[in-house]
């Protein structure tokens, strides 16, 4: 049967029959907010290329914590921008870290808020690559060591899962191995599995100070164009130990999101990056587009193409207009 006795439109005519037919719906439980943490006391500074988006100090995110958990979101991603940087990231296993202590800060205040870290060295290096450096190039093994440390430190001061968002090869089994040495074996991976070299990435470089010195990412971070690989990583992370998977950014890269939630059975993430977020943010404040529309059409696109967590700086936003 077809036109006229079929009519997609009967299912169409009445926001009740539009709630009804609604296959996908997004919810506070779906929602991860990124944090970045600063040093010092009572900092709460906004990011200039990301509307909306503040920078805390250790004491202001502890507050700030029991907003988010009183808005029914979840789970935090944190983020430390350290005081000083190295060639080594010293600061990125540092027990009186940024992120150990935000850590620390937030289990306290609000002890059922899921924490989760990401682990990388870029917000602690003077040169900001992910690794360590040697004849200008990213070191694979010798990063591996620094990584599994840091998710070590971050696990020590309460982290409930790590996210290794570097692109070592390896960098899964090291960091399970060195959580199951030091007695952390409860705590999970999310691995930043198919993580690309993307220029969406810009307001966050600003927001965390980890613009690459000299060079980019494409040495380690995947190829835009590449979709087999990206399923090719995430089942190595897979091998590796990842209890969940990122693909990251979201929206350009829905069609691989699809692909892994139809190839694996574990906990989707999909991080709706800071590009992604500002631009639509920028459009809305030029009364291009609506803007809380976009936002939430976009985040339940993410969802619809299998996305079990999506990390977003717009979770507030959209937990305080979704009903609990
Ligand atoms: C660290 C890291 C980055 C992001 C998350 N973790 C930056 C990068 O790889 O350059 C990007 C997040 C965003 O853009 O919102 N490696």
């Amino acid at each position: 049967m077809t036109f006229p006795e079929v009519r997609m439109r009967r299912l169409r005519r009445t926001e009740t029959l539009r709630r009804m037919r609604r296959e996908t719906t997004l919810s506070r439980d779906d929602l991860i907010l990124p944090l970045f943490v600063v040093e010092g006391q009572g900092v709460r500074e906004s990011v200039a290329s990301m509307p909306g988006v503040l920078r805390y100090s250790v004491d202001q995110v502890a507050s700030e914590a029991k907003v988010i958990r009183d808005l029914g979101i979840p789970a935090v991603i944190l983020f430390g921008i350290p005081a000083h940087k190295d060639a080594t990231g010293r600061g990125a296993d540092a027990q009186d870290g940024v992120v150990q202590r935000a850590v620390e800060a937030i289990k306290h205040s609000t002890p059922e808020l899921c924490v989760i870290t990401d682990v990388c060295l870029c917000e602690y290096t003077d040169h900001g690559h992910c690794g360590i450096i040697q004849d200008e190039e990213v070191q694979n093994d010798p990063s591996l060591e620094r990584l599994a440390a840091s998710a070590v430190s971050h696990a020590n001061a309460g982290a409930d899962i790590v996210a290794p968002s570097d692109m070592m090869d390896g960098r899964v089994a090291a960091i399970r191995a060195a959580l199951d040495a030091s007695g952390s074996e409860h705590v999970a991976i999310l691995s930043y599995a198919a993580k690309f070299a993307s220029a969406f990435y810009g307001p966050f470089r600003d927001a965390a100070e980890s613009t690459p010195s000299f060079g980019d990412r494409r040495a380690y971070q995947m190829d835009p164009p590449n979709g087999r690989e990206a399923l090719r990583e995430m089942r190595l992370d897979l091998e590796e130990g990842a209890d969940a998977l990122m693909v990251k950014p979201a929206l350009p890269y829905l069609d691989i999101l699809a692909a892994a939630r139809a190839n694996f059975e574990v906990p989707l993430a999909a991080y709706h990056v800071s590009g992604e977020y500002s631009m639509i943010h920028a459009a809305a404040e030029r009364g291009w587009l609506d803007g809380p529309r976009a936002m939430e059409e976009a985040l339940v696109s993410i969802k619809r193409a299998g996305a079990d967590w999506i990390l977003t700086y717009a979770a507030k936003e959209v937990a305080a207009r979704l009903s609990p």
